[in-house]
């Protein structure tokens, strides 16, 4: 049968294929979604959104409440200006990626994204004709300006992932206001994806969109809440910018789910404290991974953010550690630069753990 080149060329994520050949005494440390459940007053909101009848379509932009709620949370926590017009609630920063790349990218247009960095941004820039570019990060796993604003010279848009999926690392203030000042210069448009706001242990988180007007904000309730399969995410930048978007968002979903909107605004709207008791646990479990794997030799700088930790180990050890029962997902999963490496996910529990540290300790 014949499909569409542009989706046949794409390979299926590497990461799913581990999960399902995995042992049922496996230790999962490949997932990166949190382990927790979302927190008992964001499903009230839900159960509640059901019992009134809130089922039905919601304005294409999403409800106007939870986009209030928004437009307070930039301002609050990031140092954004948005007005609710111009944010769209989508299923998840999953969907936000794919309209911003839709409404963007022309055929051939180059699309810059790390490398290492997260899978869904080479194939989203391909399903929307572009033409994928991963920038290699410097020796430390950061962004490297100089080759940034090099691969800059004609490409069409940027994607800034700080904190980063799979790497942890949190880029510092010049690193992003450096990046969005060169790109307004060449034209380029930056989209910034911070669903790992919140989980940051130690560093600050700098929201790109404070430094020029050619930034979408990509973030979810996702992480943030541990929210992962209510799919609530949100997209937002200038008017120009939400009215393109808004079009393939209207043709390819309508509208985010009612019932999850209602959850999410209970969620941006109710007690905080859900979140940095989560950053609280995954720091304490950062600390307990990392040390772990340190006291046995690997080398590796500590990561400020997400839940990942990113580390050097050569392939044989990876297989071998997979082989064990302890679920990691290969570097390279995560571009070619990711060669040499593992990403280790410690959303998950101390307990877990123990005994993945354990049963690598043995193999040894
Ligand atoms: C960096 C990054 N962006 C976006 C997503 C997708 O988020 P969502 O579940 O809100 O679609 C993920 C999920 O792992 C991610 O790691």
């Amino acid at each position: 049968m014949q499909f569409a080149e542009r989706v046949q060329n794409l390979e299926i994520s590497g990461i799913r294929k581990l999960f399902e050949a995995a042992g049922p005494d496996s230790i999962n440390l490949g997932l990166g979604q949190p382990d927790f459940d979302t927190p008992a007053h964001i499903k009230e909101g839900a159960i509640q959104a059901i019992q009134e009848g809130k089922t039905g379509y919601t304005p294409n932009l999403g409800i106007p409440e939870l986009r209030d709620a928004l437009s307070r949370k930039f301002d609050r926590e990031n140092g954004l200006r948005y007005a609710p017009s111009e944010i769209i609630v989508t299923a998840g920063a999953s969907e936000a990626l794919h309209i911003a790349m839709q409404a963007i990218i022309n055929p051939g247009d180059r699309v810059l994204f790390s490398d290492p960095g997260f899978v869904s941004y080479g194939a989203l820039a391909e399903l929307a004709g572009g033409v994928p570019s991963p920038v290699p990060l410097d020796d430390h796993l950061h962004i490297d300006l100089d080759a940034t604003f090099e691969a800059m010279d004609g490409a069409r848009a940027m994607v800034l992932n700080s904190p980063a999926n799979p790497t942890g690392v949190v880029e510092p203030e010049e690193t992003i206001r450096g990046i969005v000042e060169y790109a307004d210069d060449q034209g380029v448009i930056v989209i910034s994806d911070e669903v790992y706001e919140h989980f940051i242990y130690g560093a600050t988180h700098y929201s790109a969109g404070r430094y020029g007007a050619n930034v979408i904000t990509i973030n979810a309730a996702s992480k943030t809440y541990a929210m992962t399969g209510w799919r609530i995410g949100s997209l937002a930048a200038t008017q120009e910018i939400i009215d393109e978007c808004l079009k393939v968002h209207q043709y390819i979903l309508a509208c985010a789910t009612s019932i999850s909107q209602y959850a999410a605004l209970c969620a941006y709207t109710g007690d905080q404290s859900v979140v940095t008791g989560m950053r609280d646990e995954y720091h304490a479990r950062r600390d307990l991974l990392a040390g772990g794997l340190q006291e046995m030799g690997f080398d590796f700088p500590l990561p400020e953010g997400a839940f990942y930790l990113f580390v050097p180990m050569d392939q044989d050890f990876i297989e071998a550690i997979i082989s064990s029962g302890v679920i990691i997902v290969p570097g390279p999963a995560f571009g070619d630069k990711g060669r040499g490496y593992a990403r280790f996910s410690y959303a998950a529990s101390r307990d877990m753990l123990h005994e993945a540290l354990n049963r690598i300790e043995q193999l040894l």
